[in-house]
């Protein structure tokens, strides 16, 4: 399995960890995650040292882990502190746990070597946590490997096809009409803009923009950014025809995609929007059309692999067209960054701001 292994990645929503331990697989690997009496985040490897049971079939015990087999007790930073039947505790006697981090509403988890775990190399996502701002979020598995995920977050031309019910226009104005530039930053990151001016509002953007009444034409712009291996944030402005682009409904939508397997996504989504500040309902609303619209992503992608998996000697793209070119940067910058660490497994790549709390400058959408 090729997976990065030195950044920090979204193991769960914080609001999913409480009493319970909750065993989730991670790049492959089987971990247990729980939030100790301290309230820290507790990671360790979801398998008993003694005979490699999983630990998620035993009991919490206060701030320690049962094992269900044998009754050895595990402590938050995996050192066995009870065996039963005897009183000496062999060193040897631990389970492998992780650094974590809980930022953003998220729960990160750093896979890779523990020392280099440093918080300032979380990504920058403030808006989840930005009053300016009012955020909903959701959770998706998909039995398809990340990497499919990304090539769909990169290539919006897709909007026309799956989600002409949501965010998508139709085709007599697919959004492949519009050009897109796609770059990569400072070695590090993929951004793929486009604007879109004088348009129909989809049907989620009539919603979001319900506060102008009824509106024939809308401005549109958006980017999607990837900071490798599973940061994904779509930037998305809609204003009315006519209106400051200054004053656009602007969503930062993030899709925090962390693999299970080769196979197998989880897909952790917040939509933070600057506009319905609070509003409860309109968020409640967001949420389930965003849900149905990653959905609609979710079919697609696990047909997709199914085919890949039937086919497993057949290039992706197995026609390249212009859409495909944000991909195509993308899935050459993940490479670069997994053979570097495979050269050196203590090579750190730094993550880089995703964008500012503004609408991108017109002169730059130009490029
Ligand atoms: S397998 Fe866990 S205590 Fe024996
Ligand atoms: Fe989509």
């Amino acid at each position: 399995m090729s997976f990065l292994r030195n950044c920090w990645q979204v193991a769960a929503f914080g609001d999913e960890l409480a009493e319970a331990p909750l065993p989730r697989r991670l790049c492959g690997e089987e971990i247990l995650l729980y939030r100790a009496s301290t309230g820290a985040i507790v990671a360790m490897h979801d398998m008993c040292p003694h005979r490699l049971v999983p630990l998620s079939l035993g009991q919490r015990r206060g701030d320690t882990i049962e094992c269900g087999y044998h009754g050895l007790c595990f402590g938050p930073d995996g050192a066995c502190v009870k065996i039963p039947g005897q009183e000496v505790i062999p060193a040897a006697a631990r389970v492998h746990t992780y650094p974590t981090i809980e930022r953003f509403g998220m729960v990160w988890i750093w896979l890779g070597e523990a020392d280099l775990a440093d918080p300032a190399l979380l990504p920058d996502l403030h808006w989840t946590e930005d009053p300016g701002w009012t955020t909903g979020t959701g959770y998706l598995h998909f039995a398809a490997n990340y990497k499919l995920v990304t090539d769909n977050l990169l290539d919006l031309s897709h909007e026309t096809y799956i989600h002409g019910n949501t965010i998508g226009n139709g085709h007599d104005q697919s959004i492949a009409q519009y050009p897109v530039t796609a770059t990569t930053e400072h070695g590090r990151l993929v951004r793929a803009h486009r604007e879109m001016p004088a348009i129909a509002p989809p049907p989620f953007f009539a919603m979001l923009l319900a506060h102008h009444g009824k509106v024939e034409q809308i401005d549109r712009w958006q980017s999607a950014v990837y900071l490798p291996p599973g940061i994904n944030m779509t930037d998305v402005g809609v204003y009315p025809v006519g209106t400051p682009r200054t004053q656009a409904v602007m969503l930062r939508v993030l899709h925090l995609l962390t693999p299970e397997t080769e196979l197998s996504t989880h897909y952790f989504w917040s939509m933070c929007r600057n506009a319905g500040l609070g509003d409860a309902d309109l968020t409640a609303r967001s949420n389930l059309a965003v849900d149905a619209t990653f959905n609609e992503d979710r079919a697609m992608l696990e047909a997709q692999q199914r085919n890949v998996c039937a086919h497993p000697h057949t290039a992706l793209p197995g026609i390249a067209v212009r859409v495909d070119a944000a991909p195509l940067h993308a899935r050459r910058l993940l490479a670069a960054l997994i053979d570097a660490e495979h050269a050196n497994p203590r090579a750190v790549a730094a993550p880089v701001p995703l964008g500012t709390d503004g609408p991108p400058m017109l002169a730059q959408a130009a490029e």
